[in-house]
């Protein structure tokens, strides 16, 4: 804390957003959420921003070296598409190059894409080769037609209605810049604006003041001898042994930030991810408590593709769905968890609308 505004004191997350460029594109992003939301609005569609995959921290200002958040972006990519079904609006908020709704289903899987095509010559060769048209033509294999198409119709509905916003973001500082301006825009949503932060949020980080410019040259590391000079990431270690020593500050909690400022109104759900089945309950009721928001989904890095907790104000709620065996079709936890947020959604916005009239 240091100094006072008009409104609030200054916090450690003020003073983040003071010491961190905007990214630089910024302005743009903010024009085409504003022409998204009010198109939305304008149809009485209700919005849901999701955010996916995991936050970058980097060491260097010219970056080489960073520090990484586990996420592949499956529980945002696979949520996304069944928020799209559910009738929202979705900003997808997350990690360059992680799953994106719809083409998750061929990117990052076992196959190639090309392993989901064939050529109509080649028909005879494979048991499953498709009916082609002609000579030349590259077709998908029959195997693959029914889901395929079941994808792509989806896929082009919501690109024809403008129904999903790509928001990629790379680093922590750029995820909250743009977390920051999307939920600031979608007040004019008031409770009909869904938050659901499955984004693996880095926390900790390198100061500005504190990054190198270049990339960290081994040979370069401070003389455990000298006077700490540096105040890089990089310092020697208490025993006068040459070490790439990083310091992190810790990065300030922004979901606080954003339940008490940016998104007053609207439905909060958190995700907990951890790897101790002893702590999650304990972990998933603190920020529960500490936070103030509507929901927090516990889950643990081993299962949960198959099991994940709701903690509510309304008590502890696990959902699951059968592990798939060898060559069955995993059934998608993520077709339960979303069906009962947005009845919780439902119901907030009811209570709202109620405690306004009254
Ligand atoms: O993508 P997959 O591979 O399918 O994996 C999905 C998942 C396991 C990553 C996802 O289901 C999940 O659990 N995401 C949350 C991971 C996690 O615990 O993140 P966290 O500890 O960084 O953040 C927890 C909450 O605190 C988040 O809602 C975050 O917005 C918030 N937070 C975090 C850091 C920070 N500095 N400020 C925050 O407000």
């Amino acid at each position: 804390m240091t100094t006072v505004t008009d409104q609030h004191p200054k916090e450690d997350a003020d003073i983040y957003f003071e010491t961190h460029a905007a990214p630089t594109n910024l302005a743009l992003v903010a024009s085409a959420l504003n022409t998204f939301l009010t198109h939305h609005r304008v149809a009485g569609r209700r919005v849901v921003l999701v955010s996916s995959g995991g936050t970058m921290v980097p060491l260097e200002n010219q970056t080489v070296r960073f520090i990484d958040n586990f996420s592949a972006g499956t529980r945002g990519a696979t949520s996304a598409e069944y928020f799209l079904e559910m009738g929202y609006a979705v900003i997808f908020l997350h990690r360059q190059f992680s799953l994106l709704p719809y083409s998750r289903h061929y990117s990052h899987s076992t196959n190639c894409f090309l392993d989901f095509l064939s050529e109509w010559g080649r028909i005879g060769e494979d048991d499953d080769a498709p009916e082609g048209t002609g000579d030349g033509d590259v077709v998908v294999r029959r195997k693959y037609k029914a889901q395929m198409l079941d994808v792509l119709r989806k896929y082009r509905r919501a690109n024809e209605q403008k129904l999903l916003y790509l928001l990629p973001f790379t680093t922590v500082s750029s995820y909250l810049f743009y977390l920051r301006e999307v939920a600031t825009q979608m007040q004019i949503f008031g409770s009909e604006g869904l938050f659901y932060l499955a984004a693996a949020v880095s926390d900790f980080f390198v100061p500005p003041s504190r990054m190198a410019e270049h990339k960290i040259q081994s040979g370069d590391l401070p003389d455990p001898l000298a006077e700490d000079s540096t105040p890089a990431t990089t310092k020697s270690d208490s025993k006068g042994g040459r070490k790439l020593m990083i310091d992190l500050d810790p990065v300030p909690k922004f979901l606080k930030r954003l339940v008490e400022r940016w998104a007053p109104d609207g439905m909060i759900v958190s995700f907990k991810l951890e790897t101790d089945p002893s702590i999650l309950l304990q972990k998933c009721h603190m920020a529960l408590n500490r936070y103030q928001h509507n929901l927090v989904i516990g889950n643990l890095l081993a299962t949960r593709k198959y099991e994940v907790v709701f903690v509510s104000p309304d008590g502890e709620e696990w959902i699951r769905v059968p592990q798939a065996k060898d060559g069955e079709t995993q059934i998608e936890i993520e077709s339960e968890i979303v069906p009962k947020v947005v009845d919780m959604h439902e119901r907030i916005i009811k209570e709202k609308k109620a405690a306004k009239r009254a």
